[in-house]
């Protein structure tokens, strides 16, 4: 394993695989922190492609102004580690310059996916998210990149930008990761107390009693987006930032379900911790659906 940190070793690395070797390259997008979630990508690249890349890369343009861009955790040791378990081939590590050089001005937005949900909460989050996907993509020039539909969102904007730009990548959306307790893994989760850790669970407790009402009926939007609220309402140190059911390819609101695949999607802070989930109802099986994986 080789960790690579400057852009043009990257690029002519990647090419190389490319062209003499003729291999197939996978890439991980990370933000490092590395936990499970992360690994089921890198485990699923290393199953299907030849040469796999992980990128950890603390992305500066997708923090807001507020948020917790400096107190981030970082330990490019600690998550080296435990990708040569991995036997992941090249570790891209950027600094921030290498990804924005000197006078950068050129984003990519991702128009209407971009503004709803995480979106709303934070303004040019999707921004920062697109741009440095396509600044990793273009270096390393991916036959596969993977993503987790813990971040469902981003997994749209991604596949939409790909699409929209003409990437030559397929991007891949694998499971949601979670602890026995039902709570997703997430870099943040280490920012938990222990009784906020406790009552985390209350996320995947409420996306569970929403799908149970779905299961036994249930097809209005508002009274699903009650039964969440509600639960949430039940745990005094959790603060619902938002809750959505939307069509899962769209993100439009839906207020009757019918037979299209649903996406609820919830974000709750505690203290200055914001966590997110969500949950795909009636997913179709053939891949019907964008948020399908
Ligand atoms: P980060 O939060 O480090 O996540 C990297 C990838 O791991 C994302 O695709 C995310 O959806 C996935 N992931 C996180 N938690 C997961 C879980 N519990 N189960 C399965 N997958 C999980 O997402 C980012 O970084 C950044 O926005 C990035 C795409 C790297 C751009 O900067």
């Amino acid at each position: 394993m080789e960790i690579i940190n400057r852009r043009q070793r990257m690029s002519s690395v990647a090419r190389k695989v490319r062209r003499d070797q003729d291999q197939t390259i996978g890439l991980v997008p990370t933000m490092g922190a590395l936990h499970e979630g992360h690994l089921s990508l890198v485990r699923e690249a290393r199953r299907m492609c030849d040469v796999v890349v992980v990128t950890v890369f603390v992305n500066p343009t997708q923090f807001g102004l507020d948020e917790d861009f400096a107190h981030y955790p970082r330990d490019l040791t600690k998550d080296a580690a435990r990708l040569t378990d991995y036997n992941v081939d090249y570790i891209f590590a950027p600094s921030i310059e290498e990804v924005y050089p000197k006078d950068f001005a050129t984003y990519v937005t991702v128009g209407g996916l971009s503004e709803q949900l995480e979106g709303a909460a934070r303004p040019g989050h999707f921004r920062g998210v697109a741009t440095v996907v396509a600044v990793l993509l273009n270096i390393v020039r991916p036959d596969f990149a993977f993503f987790g539909q813990k971040d469902a969102q981003q997994t749209l904007i991604v596949k939409r930008l790909v699409r929209d730009l003409a990437f030559e990548t397929e991007i891949v959306v694998l499971p949601t990761i979670r602890e026995e307790s039902g709570l997703a893994l997430s870099s943040r989760n280490a920012y938990l107390s222990e009784e906020e850790k406790r009552a985390a669970v209350i996320l995947s407790h409420a996306l569970t009693r929403a799908k149970e009402a779905y299961k036994a009926g249930e097809r209005s939007g508002s009274r699903l987006v009650e039964t969440v609220r509600a639960t949430v309402a039940g745990e005094p140190l959790a603060r619902l930032d938002y809750v959505s059911v939307t069509d899962a390819d769209t993100l439009e609101n839906l207020e009757k379900l019918d037979d299209r695949t649903v996406l609820i999607a919830l974000a709750v802070n505690f203290g200055k911790t914001r966590l997110i989930d969500n949950i795909v109802l009636n997913r179709k099986k053939n891949g019907g659906s964008a948020a399908a994986s």
